[in-house]
């Protein structure tokens, strides 16, 4: 998709007109200020007013609020206060524009305007109750809300954070889009040309995701792609990337838990088929990844319990409690304790299969269950408990943390699951373990010990 106007909305007084200008210059876009060309137009727009009426006044309007966002190539478009209350503009607005909610408190606006001819701020009263009727109006058209210029806020530095000179495509999953895409798009500035959007959740890790993806991309082979999302996302988009004209530079950056500490970390990238997850991808490094805590605080509760699940497990690893951490520190530690062994060993040939410590488990689990009702970090939370267990290690801090409830699967096809996963060789199988010089793996287990520490995962 090309770009879409930045469209401005908002209560008047609230400052509208300079903060379009900023953000014009911001992403080198053109302004049009729509009160401004209708003064050009009718002259003032009080006098006018007081002479048509207010429904002629709309009605004009909407014309040049039309006109303004059926032009093409980008720019900023900003709206008078009023416009919103056209049910046409707000359809129009969502079609043509990324709308920013420029909400500023009722007290500034009035005293802003109060001393002014406006013909709707002449009485506080109704200044007031007007205000609050607008306000829905304004939610219903925005796609973001703005308190100021410099709201962009976690994601702020991303234009200087991609490298290169090329352009920037961004590609993020619908629903982040919705949260943080704005501030993406603002962020990256002049350097962006184009948004695209994948579907939420592992509907963006298929083949047919990625076919409408790469015919709708047009960079040329400077170009960077940006993946804004989860590990969906950014397994989707590391793909894409990595395909698209023989593979061009990417920079992840990841916004949920397990994508931060996880996902985004290591270089693999893929996507699903329907006989397994990650059966199809490539290794491709990203030139840059950039991880921002801040913007797990939108995060869901169950999203970040499946992240925990993984920070518990790159702790063990690691052999301190990096769980206990503030967020900030917690998803630097991990994600540099997973890069250092991913960069140590970046085709998962030897010191990298560590990080599946409790996985042959979850994986068994999670077949078991066809993946529906158990999750990937429940599942693991699980897995780490059997790992724990046949290591002779303690498992108090995995049962306190991750509080894993055994799921009810039928045993003998998670145990017949775990045997596809890992070929017995002579009545043993071999295990990522905790030893006492670390994580250790290939470590070879008797297969009856491996199938009870299953089972103790199992409910009823
Ligand atoms: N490449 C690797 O090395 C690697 C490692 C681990 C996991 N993975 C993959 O990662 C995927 C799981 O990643 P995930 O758990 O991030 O899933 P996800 O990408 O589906 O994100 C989970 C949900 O959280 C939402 N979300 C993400 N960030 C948000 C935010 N800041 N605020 C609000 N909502 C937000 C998403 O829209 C989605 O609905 C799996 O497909 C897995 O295979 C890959
Ligand atoms: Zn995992």
């Amino acid at each position: 998709m090309g770009l879409k106007h930045v469209a401005l909305v908002g209560f008047m007084g609230a400052g509208k007109s300079t903060l379009g200008r900023r953000l014009a210059e911001r992403i080198g876009a053109p302004v049009t200020d729509i009160d401004a060309d209708l003064e050009n137009l009718v002259g003032s727009i009080p006098a006018y007013f007081e002479k048509h009426g207010e429904a002629v006044f709309r009605g004009v309007e909407e014309s040049a609020v039309t006109e303004a966002l059926l032009r093409n190539g980008r720019s900023v478009v900003v709206l008078g206060g009023g416009a919103v209350t056209s049910p046409a503009t707000r359809e129009l607005l969502g079609d043509r524009a990324t709308t920013l909610w420029l909400d500023v408190d009722v007290e500034t606006c009035w005293s802003r305007v109060r001393d002014s001819d406006r013909p709707l701020a002449q009485d506080y009263d109704d200044f007031r109750r007007l205000y609050e009727e607008r306000r829905p109006l304004y939610a219903d058209a925005a796609d973001a809300v703005v308190r100021d210029e410099d709201d962009a806020g976690a994601l702020r530095r991303l234009g200087e954070l991609v490298p290169a000179e090329g352009a920037v495509a961004l590609v993020s999953d619908s629903h982040v889009a919705g949260i943080h895409g704005v501030d993406a798009q603002l962020a990256l500035g002049t350097r962006l040309a184009e948004t695209h959007e994948l579907p939420p959740g592992e509907e963006a890790k298929t083949l047919a995701a990625l076919d409408h993806l790469w015919q709708e991309v047009r960079l040329d082979r400077t170009g960077t792609l940006v993946a804004l999302g989860g590990g969906c996302t950014t397994d989707a988009a590391g793909l894409a990337a990595a395909m698209y004209l023989r593979g061009i530079a990417w920079v992840p950056v990841p916004t949920s838990l397990v994508a931060q500490v996880d996902a985004a970390i290591g270089g693999k990238t893929a996507v699903d088929l329907p006989q397994g997850k990650n059966l199809v991808g490539a290794f491709h490094w990203p030139v840059r990844t950039v991880i921002d805590p801040a913007l797990l605080e939108t995060l869901p509760a169950e999203q970040r319990r499946e992240g925990m699940a993984e920070v518990v497990k790159t702790g063990l690893l690691a052999g301190e409690p990096l769980w206990e951490l503030p967020d900030d520190e917690l998803v630097r530690r991990c994600a540099a304790f997973k890069a250092a062994v991913c960069l140590r060993d970046p085709h998962d040939l030897a010191e990298r299969k560590i990080l599946n410590l409790g996985h042959t488990f979850a994986h068994a689990l999670e077949a078991a269950a066809a993946y529906e009702g158990v999750t990937h970090g429940r599942a693991v939370a699980l897995g780490l408990l059997a790992a724990l267990r046949l290591s002779g290690r303690d498992t108090a801090s995995v049962e306190e943390l991750l509080r894993p409830a055994p799921v009810r699967v039928d045993r003998e096809r998670a145990w017949h699951a775990l045997q596809r996963d890992k070929k017995t060789v002579g009545g043993e199988l071999r295990l990522v373990l905790l030893g006492d010089e670390g994580p250790q793996i290939d470590v070879p287990v008797p297969a009856e010990d491996v199938r009870r520490a299953l089972d103790a995962l199992i409910a009823g």
